[in-house]
């Protein structure tokens, strides 16, 4: 059998995937992006968009167990192809109007890569706001973010997401909401409100003055409360004993994916030992233990890159696998002129 070289097999190799991908866009009708209808989306496009995509955060997306919640207080766009949803995108008014939040993007296999991402986003950044100037979103993707750098984007703050899994089982008798009188309290709106008019603490507790929750990066101003509240499920705070102030706080989110149950713990704050992380941790989750799914599924977000150790030493003590770590880029762009 005559052997090819590897420079030959490395062009053999190129060309295959050039025609490829040229025969998927031909199948695919080519470059379909003028045909895209865009609108905005109701509870009965529920099937079509979680048809979509299967393979978003390793099958643990969000948007299965939560469109109908998100709907609420997010405008769902849905970008169609001949009637059929190709194409989505939440997106929302927020910081005062100042600002449009984008999430969930996704487009269906063979249409990626044509632009209809950048029509979605565009269509939303035109419809959802006359007063927004510019706009917030959060990417998982390093690639993207070299990117979307070099377009006058602005970096808000990156985050460290590591992600565990556990048996409901393998927790019993580890996780117990006793410290909460002692150590840990919950926090309410206006708990919430007296924290955004306090820059000192602030300032501390989050770098660069934003606040991000469920892939949405907030400005600390205390119209934004109400729609964090909606999305947190739990907020436990742990004060400093000398003076009182707030010096940690956990929020978290949940939501099911198929027989898995999602915990979404974000973390805040500057310093931090190993029980004060491990009691937030552990509060939070002795929270839906009673009524979980057998598999857990647990990310931990910081933007404190020097928790992610004691957080992934805490979780391992306590029977959690680790499964993988990954960076967040929130990024805001300005897309209007003043
Ligand atoms: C990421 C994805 C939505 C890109 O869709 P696409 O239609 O191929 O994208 P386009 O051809 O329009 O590519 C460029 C646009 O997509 C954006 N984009 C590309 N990768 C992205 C990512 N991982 N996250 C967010 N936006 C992304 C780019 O920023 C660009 O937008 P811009 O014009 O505002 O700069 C698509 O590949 C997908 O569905 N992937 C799986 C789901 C996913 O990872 N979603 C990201 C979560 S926000």
């Amino acid at each position: 059998m005559a052997m090819l070289s590897r420079v030959t097999y490395s062009r053999v190799v190129a060309q295959l995937s050039r025609t490829f991908v040229i025969s998927l866009r031909t199948l695919h009708g080519g470059d379909r992006k003028g045909c895209l209808r865009i609108r905005p989306t109701t509870a009965d496009d529920y099937d079509g968009v979680v048809s979509i995509r299967d393979d978003i955060n390793r099958g643990f997306d969000y948007i299965p167990g939560t469109y109908h919640e998100l709907l609420k207080y997010n405008t769902g766009y849905g970008g169609f192809i001949d009637s059929n949803l190709v194409a989505f995108l939440f997106g929302a008014v927020i910081d005062d109007g100042r600002t449009i939040a984008m999430q969930s993007g996704r487009v269906k296999r063979g249409y990626e890569g044509q632009g209809i991402t950048s029509e979605m986003k565009e269509h939303c950044l035109m419809n959802l706001s006359k007063t927004a100037t510019k706009s917030v979103i959060v990417i998982s993707s390093q690639n993207t973010y070299n990117c979307l750098i070099e377009k006058n984007v602005q970096l808000l703050c990156k985050m460290e997401r590591l992600a565990f899994s556990a048996s409901r089982q393998s927790l019993y008798g580890q996780c117990s909401t006793r410290g909460e009188t002692s150590c840990l309290k919950r926090a309410d709106s206006d708990f919430m409100k007296n924290l955004f008019l306090d820059p000192k603490t602030t300032s501390v507790m989050f770098p660069g003055n934003r606040i991000v929750i469920r892939g949405t990066p907030y400005d600390l101003v205390t119209s934004n409360i109400d729609r964090i509240m909606c999305c947190s499920d739990q907020i436990l705070v742990s004060r400093r004993r000398d003076t009182d102030g707030v010096n940690f706080m956990s929020i978290t989110s949940t939501w099911r994916c198929n027989t898995t149950t999602v915990l979404y713990i974000n973390l805040f704050g500057e310093r931090a030992d190993e029980s004060i992380i491990s009691q937030h941790v552990h509060m939070q989750i002795a929270r839906i233990l009673s009524s979980c799914e057998e598999n857990i599924v647990l990310y931990v977000t910081s933007v404190m890159q020097h928790h992610l150790e004691t957080i992934k030493r805490v979780l391992e003590k306590h029977s959690w696998i680790y499964l993988e770590g990954l960076t967040l880029f929130a990024i805001e762009k300005s897309f209007r002129n003043l």
